[in-house]
């Protein structure tokens, strides 16, 4: 993430003149996928790439915006009804309607940005640009009035009210209280949290981007959504506690075999079993047992692509070399449908793995995969005066 780059482009096109720097990073989540917005457990740590904004008020109510990596301007107005077409400005102005509902006076101001997560391969990199405006807001405008918990729901709320996915906490949350050298094991249901010190003896994580985008994501995600909350609406009414997938258990889920579709039978089976996975991950994290992690990486993935069915073609085949070659563990990493796997890989093996995914996809599929070592980070920042 580059200040210099981003400064010399904000006073170009500002005047001359400097603002405040921010930033925000993207995240990896070792273990627990589409488990946060069914009340479960995740374990994310923020990265190295993500977003760097430079902002000054400019004393309008005019909000005027360059994307640098883009080459893309775009002005608006903070009432409702001046949401831009942009797709990437929805979420700038997302942040500002979000904060100005919970009570901050958010004015005009000139901002440029640019950023180093890859687009769309899983690592969150519109959570790193609404953490980065959320966190710079409340700084400019709010007297950091506003909590880091209600910081990552701002970015949340953007998802669900100006970009139109209805995520869960984990990526906003990750990417406002990263901290290096450190995974979150985060409660999304009750939201505590706890780091975990990460630092593999004899293995490094590893990602590998099948550089496919699926066009139907959001929608596709959506869906999953709702076929968990259909399954959980069937439970509840024979236990009445039960208020997300969380709180089920695979007999609960029995009772309702022949009231819910088989594919959202499926669904929620994957996800009673991924959430519990989650805690099995952290304990043998503590005895130091990644052969156990890795196992269970491997499980999440057929999970992924056989009962939640948001794999593809080329991630399973990524897990399938990876499998072949000896690697610890490997699964799909994010919502699915295109990115990365994140892979953990003992030291001896790495050089020989990432040859071999390469050349072995290339082969397949005509394009080479992106590899990138991750290194975890701090969350959302101030980056100068
Ligand atoms: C996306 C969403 C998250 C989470 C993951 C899947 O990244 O933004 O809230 O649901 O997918 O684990």
């Amino acid at each position: 993430m580059d200040i210099e780059h981003v400064r010399s482009r904000f006073v170009k096109h500002f005047d001359g003149a400097t603002g405040v720097v921010y930033a925000s990073p993207g995240r990896i989540n070792l273990i627990g996928e589409h488990t946060d917005y069914n009340g479960g457990f995740v374990f994310p740590g923020a990265v190295d790439k993500g977003i760097v904004a430079e902002i000054r008020p400019n004393g309008t109510n005019t909000v005027c915006c360059y994307s640098i990596d883009m080459k893309d301007w775009v002005e608006f107005g903070l009432n409702e009804e001046d949401a831009p077409r942009t797709s990437w400005a929805k979420y700038i102005f997302g942040v500002c309607r979000e904060m100005i509902k919970r009570g901050v006076d958010v004015k005009g101001f000139d901002t440029c940005f640019a950023g180093d997560v890859p687009l769309g391969a899983g690592m969150s990199s519109s959570a790193a640009l609404e953490s980065t405006y959320a966190f710079a807001l409340n700084d400019l405008f709010g007297e950091n009035k506003i909590d880091k918990f209600e910081l990552a729901k701002v970015g949340q709320a953007t998802e669900h009210n100006y970009v139109g996915v209805n995520c869960g906490i984990m990526d906003q949350f990750a990417s406002i209280f990263g901290k290096k050298g450190n995974l979150i094991r985060l409660d999304c249901r009750s939201l505590e949290y706890q780091y975990f010190p990460f630092d593999p003896r004899g293995y490094r994580l590893v990602l590998v981007d099948s550089v496919v985008k699926h066009e139907l994501a959001s929608s596709a995600y959506n869906k999953r959504r709702q076929s968990c909350e259909t399954v959980v609406a069937a439970i509840a009414r024979k236990y009445p506690q039960v208020e997300f997938l969380r709180d089920c258990t695979m007999e609960m889920l029995q009772s309702v075999k022949d009231e819910v579709s088989k594919e959202d039978y499926m669904r929620s089976e994957y996800v009673i079993e991924e959430i519990q996975r989650v805690l099995d991950v952290c304990d043998a994290l503590e005895r130091g047992d990644y052969e156990t992690v890795g196992q269970k990486m491997y499980e999440t993935h057929q999970g992924m692509s056989k009962l939640y069915e948001v794999s593809c073609e080329e991630l399973d085949f990524l897990n399938d070399v990876a499998f072949d070659c000896g690697v610890t563990g490997s699964r799909v990493m994010g919502g699915g449908f295109g990115g990365c796997t994140i892979n953990l890989v003992a030291d001896e093996l790495y050089d020989t793995f990432i040859t071999n995914v390469k050349e072995r996809y290339k082969a397949k599929f005509g394009k080479t995969p992106k590899v990138y070592d991750v290194v975890i980070s701090d969350g959302a920042r101030k980056l100068t005066e």
